[in-house]
């Protein structure tokens, strides 16, 4: 049986990707270099599914190796999570950035396409619109100068995939990911910040732990329900489930154009200040923050409209805010 190729699988977004994707039925190989990962998350995805995926230790800046990989693995479809993902480490070190997301990008497609393998799902983002004039997001809406590196990557990256479609056989799908947040049921798997969480979730699961002091919100001067900054958390199993339509669709053949993209998100704004209220409700435990000033970088207010992944891709976010945030809860009190 083919297989299906998940780069940066034992990351948080590929792990619970990898879990929906055995549950279909799909055999799947991991690559994954552990730089922003840990091993022990093959077992947890294996005691979630009962089926060990195959796990090759493998860095995408070594063509060489991608190359040896293909030739001894029959690949149906390739989703691509592997990729640096802190906005603020990337405005620190862009050549790492540029280097890591997209020269092992290029890697990856050239390699694909020795081998004839044609569907691919791209891990994109909602920074590639920038502050969006018009709320909630549509994927028609302009792209605006990037933010940040990251958010640079993400819009080169898209826009090598899609010069590549327009020559070759290669079908993809870009997703862009509004804020995933939360953790599997089991509690087995979930996000793992290293170092200080730069993102909003993780900080408030370790400030209630205790690990953290307090946490800080980023403004409260922003033109917003009540002056905090708005984002779309969705949940990761959500986010999981929409890579494993997005694949069924280029297996297919179902897709409408050879590159297709599709915002992934609730479709609801929530401010910070609304999470941490409803953080408080789910938990019945009190958060100790403050307001400071704001990140630089930061934009007010980013909600999807997922009109066109409801119908096009015949996917929908489920589950509530309330439910991811008491799974990553769960999951955080699992942490030793
Ligand atoms: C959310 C809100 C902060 C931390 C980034 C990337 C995006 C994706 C997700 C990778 C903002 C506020 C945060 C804190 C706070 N990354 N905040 N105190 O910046 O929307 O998106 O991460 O795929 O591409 O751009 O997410 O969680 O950092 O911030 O007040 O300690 O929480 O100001 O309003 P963001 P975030």
């Amino acid at each position: 049986m083919k297989k299906i190729l998940v780069t940066g699988g034992l990351g948080f977004i590929g792990s619970h990707t990898v879990v929906a994707l055995q549950n279909k039925g799909f055999e799947v190989i991991i690559i994954d270099n552990l730089s922003n990962s840990k091993i022990e998350v093959l077992d947890k995805i294996t005691s979630i599914t009962g089926i060990k995926p195959e796990y090759v230790l493998l860095d995408l800046k070594n063509k060489i190796d991608i190359s040896n990989f293909f030739k001894t693995h029959e690949i149906q479809g390739v989703i691509h999570f592997a990729a640096s993902k802190a906005v603020g480490e990337s405005v620190n070190q862009p050549l790492k950035y540029y280097e890591n997301n997209i020269t092992t990008l290029i890697y990856l497609l050239q390699e694909m396409a020795k081998n004839n393998i044609n569907n691919f799902i791209f891990s994109s983002s909602c920074t590639v619109y920038g502050q969006a004039d018009v709320l909630p997001i549509t994927e028609k809406a302009p792209i605006k100068m990037a933010e940040s590196p990251y958010g640079n990557t993400k819009q080169i990256g898209e826009e090598i995939i899609a010069d590549t479609t327009k020559v070759g056989n290669l079908q993809a799908i870009a997703l862009r990911y509004f804020n995933p947040i939360g953790a599997h049921e089991s509690a087995k798997i979930g996000e793992l910040p290293i170092g200080v969480p730069q993102n909003l979730i993780p900080f408030v699961m370790q400030t209630a732990a205790g690990i953290r002091k307090e946490l800080s919100v980023f403004g409260e001067d922003y033109p917003t329900i009540d002056g905090t900054a708005v984002r779309d958390y969705i949940h990761v199993v959500d986010l999981a489930e929409a890579h494993i339509v997005a694949l069924k669709r280029l297996i297919s053949r179902n897709n409408k154009n050879k590159m297709e993209f599709f915002n992934i998100g609730t479709g609801v704004g929530t401010s910070v200040l609304e999470v941490i209220k409803a953080f408080e409700k789910v938990t019945n435990k009190e958060l100790n923050y403050t307001i400071v000033a704001r990140r630089e970088g930061d934009i007010t207010s980013a909600y999807a409209d997922t009109s066109f992944a409801n119908k096009e891709l015949g996917w929908k976010a489920t589950l509530s805010l309330e439910n991811a945030l008491a799974s990553a809860w769960k999951w955080q009190l699992k942490q030793e």
